[in-house]
């Protein structure tokens, strides 16, 4: 074996990371460039392991985004806390297949140790079952099979075995602002997105509970309603104690997508947004982005362990499953088969921040944000649109001709060139928006301070 690979990637990762914060944000490369670099027929035979990977370090090298970097406010990316990488370059040395306890037992108790500590820390019931999936996606999928299931077997209806063919209507009850992976997750799970029944939002992209009184009350029948813990434009929170009350009334499931706010949960600060939280059945959730674990990590809790595991379980006969309930297979509560042991990067997370680590990277990410909107808002023809509950500022730039949606997206871009940080935009309410969200561990008032001014610059030039 070649050990020298590992060093060279060892000290190679510790220069990047120590210039994360340093370097240009934008990758330098084009895609024909990084075709070029990367290119060329399938190798009939392999090569020197050294040359590969020095490779394949200088191909990717011009194509790579800072993601992991202070200045990266796109998308609610989350960088990764330095403990969490060695955590995950652990995983990889190890090459733990995490499905069943009796083939990587460390892994096993490492994730069960960690998701009850998550529970405590986001305040949910300490009865809830979970599972370490690759992303909110499969957080999504996992939360909804599992309703899907327990809202049909009260009708009688069993879906594991019978499907849906026949099977009793199932209604889903969200926003009209849900995430796009909602709708997905229905996709995967046979119901399809006709199944869906929307609710109007209020001004800042919460369910108005009016009109998820109305939708409940025009149908009947197994039904689930997904509420959402930070709107993917505004960070708006639904208000839980209130949506569980009349979802509840009508026997309905509740689902939060939480895939950014959940972590708000860790906050004493942010209380008043998480009301009532526990009193969901599902909840959805991604460590790779405001917990600051590399990807792909993502969390599923279901206040129902039985259906979570009726919807998940899976048995075959040359596989080694737990003897009893002292051990746990977390291929019971995955999508997954085999699996990689993603829970290390969690609860080594956990273990670096506490409790009190984790609350203060969600009030120092919010203060962040408070500062962008303080410092943008303050400049004539730029506008802050949304009230800042959490990490997200959406901005919108004045153009003298009106036509705002093109100066939006002309800053935009002139932002991203410019390479001192990157942002994107998106729609909301109909009207282009600079989206800023802020999610990483490592960025500080100096980081937030120059993304201003880069952004003023650009929008100076793009009058
Ligand atoms: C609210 C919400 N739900 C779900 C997702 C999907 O998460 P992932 O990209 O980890 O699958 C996202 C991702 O941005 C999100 O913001």
């Amino acid at each position: 074996m070649n050990t020298r690979i590992f060093e060279r990637v060892a000290s190679y990762s510790v220069e990047f990371l120590s210039a994360l914060g340093k370097r240009r944000v934008s990758p330098t490369a084009t895609v024909e460039e990084l075709r070029e670099a990367f290119g060329g027929p399938l190798p009939e035979r392999g090569a020197d392991s050294e040359s590969i990977i020095n490779e394949l370090i200088e191909a990717a090298e011009p194509g790579l985004m800072a993601t992991a970097g202070p200045r990266f406010f796109g998308f609610v990316i989350g960088g990764a806390l330095p403990e969490a990488v060695a955590a995950e370059w652990l995983a990889s040395t190890w090459d733990q297949n995490a499905g069943l306890y009796v083939a990587a037992p460390a892994a096993t108790v490492a994730e069960e140790v960690a998701g009850r500590w998550l529970l405590e820390l986001l305040g949910l019931p300490d009865h809830c079952s979970f599972g370490f999936v690759t992303g909110g996606q499969m957080a999504n999928f996992t939360g909804l099979a599992a309703a899907r299931h327990h809202v049909l077997a009260r009708e009688g209806w069993d879906v594991q075995a019978s499907g849906l063919q026949g099977a009793p209507d199932l209604r889903v009850i969200a926003s009209e602002e849900r995430h796009a992976t909602i709708g997905r997750a229905l996709r995967y799970l046979g119901l399809g997105t006709d199944s869906l029944r929307l609710v109007e939002t209020d001004g800042q992209s919460r369910m108005r509970l009016d009109a998820l009184q109305t939708a409940l009350e025009e149908g009947s029948g197994p039904t689930i309603v997904t509420a959402e813990a930070g709107n993917i434009n505004s960070g708006a929170f639904d208000r839980f104690d209130e949506v569980c009350d009349v979802a509840h009334a009508a026997k309905a499931w509740v689902h939060v997508d939480g895939a950014v706010g959940l972590w708000a949960a860790a906050s004493p600060g942010c209380r008043d947004l998480v009301t009532g939280l526990d009193g969901a059945d599902s909840w959805a959730t991604d460590a790779h982005k405001w917990l600051n674990v590399p990807y792909d990590s993502g969390l599923v809790f279901c206040a129902h362990p039985e259906s979570h595991k009726a919807a998940m379980s899976v048995h075959a006969d040359y596989l080694v499953h737990a003897a009893d309930e002292r051990e746990r297979d977390p291929m019971d509560w995955n999508p997954e088969f085999s699996r990689r042991a993603r829970g290390f990067g969690v609860y080594v997370t956990l273990r670096a921040l506490g409790r009190s680590g984790v609350g203060e990277m969600i009030d120092r990410c919010r203060a962040h944000a408070w500062l962008f909107a303080e410092r943008l808002g303050a400049e004539p023809g730029i506008e802050i649109l949304n009230e800042i509950v959490i990490n997200q500022v959406l901005v919108r730039f004045m153009a003298e001709n009106g036509d705002h949606d093109d100066r939006t997206r002309r800053v935009i871009k002139a932002v991203q060139e410019d390479g001192t940080c990157w942002l994107s935009g998106s729609k909301w309410k109909g009207s282009d928006v600079m989206r800023i969200s802020i999610s990483n561990w490592s960025t500080t008032t100096e980081d937030v301070e120059v993304s201003v001014d880069a952004i003023l610059r650009s929008a100076a030039a793009n009058p």
